[in-house]
C-alpha cells in the first residue's frame, strides 16, 4: 500500500485521530496509536470524524485520519487563495475552479493521497517541499499540486479528492 511508502517519515507525519488535535510543528508522535488502529477495522469503522479547527493558525496544515486515509486540512493564506483563483482553468489538467473545491475560502480539505499511484504527498509540514505551485509535492514520480490541491505537473491524472464534509460550527468540521 502506497501509504506505507511514507513510513520513514512517520515520526514527522502528524495525524489527528477523531477528536484529538495536534498542531503542525509539534513534537508529539501519534503514529504508534494510529498503528494500533490501521489498517484494521478500528480505523475503517470511523465513518465520520469531527475535526477541531480552532487551534490551526493561518498558513498551517493538519492531517487527520479518516477511514484509514490521511486527510489534509489547510488554513490557506490570502496569497494561497489568490494564487488558486488567479489560475486560468485552461492551465489545468483536471479543470476545476477553486471555488468548487472549498466551502469556506480559507479552508481546503482534501484526501492526502496522490491520484497517480497512491503515495502521500509532501507539503503538510512547514519544512516540506510543496512543489512548484506551493501546494503539495509527490516525490514518488514528481506530481505537483497547487494551493487548491489541483494537479499541475506530473503523472497524476486528477486533482486531490475533496471528501464529503460539512462545517458543524465556525471552528469544526465533520468529515464523512
Ligand atoms: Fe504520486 Fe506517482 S504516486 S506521482
Amino acid at each position: 500500500m502506497a501509504i506505507d511508502a511514507e513510513e520513514p517519515d512517520r515520526r514527522d507525519f502528524l495525524v489527528l485521530a477523531a477528536g484529538a488535535f495536534v498542531a503542525v510543528g509539534g513534537a508529539m508522535t501519534l503514529w504508534p496509536f494510529i498503528d494500533q488502529m490501521n489498517p484494521d477495522a478500528g480505523a475503517q469503522a470511523l465513518a465520520s470524524i469531527e475535526v477541531d479547527l480552532a487551534p490551526v493558525k493561518e498558513g498551517q496544515a493538519i492531517t487527520v485520519l479518516w477511514r484509514g486515509k490521511p486527510v489534509f486540512v489547510r488554513y490557506r493564506t490570502a496569497e494561497e487563495i489568490q494564487a488558486a483563483r488567479a489560475t486560468p482553468l485552461s492551465q489545468l489538467k483536471d479543470p476545476q475552479p477553486d471555488q468548487a473545491r472549498v466551502q469556506r475560502d480559507q479552508w481546503l480539505v482534501v484526501v492526502g493521497i496522490c491520484t497517480h499511484l497512491g503515495c502521500v504527498p509532501l507539503g503538510q509540514r512547514p519544512t516540506d517541499a510543496r512543489g512548484d505551485y506551493n501546494g503539495w509535492f509527490c516525490p514518488c514520480h514528481g506530481s505537483h499540486y497547487d494551493t487548491s490541491g489541483r494537479i499541475r505537473v506530473g503523472p497524476a491524472p486528477t486533482n486531490l479528492v475533496v471528501p464529503g464534509y460539512s462545517f458543524t460550527s465556525d471552528t469544526q468540521i465533520r468529515i464523512g
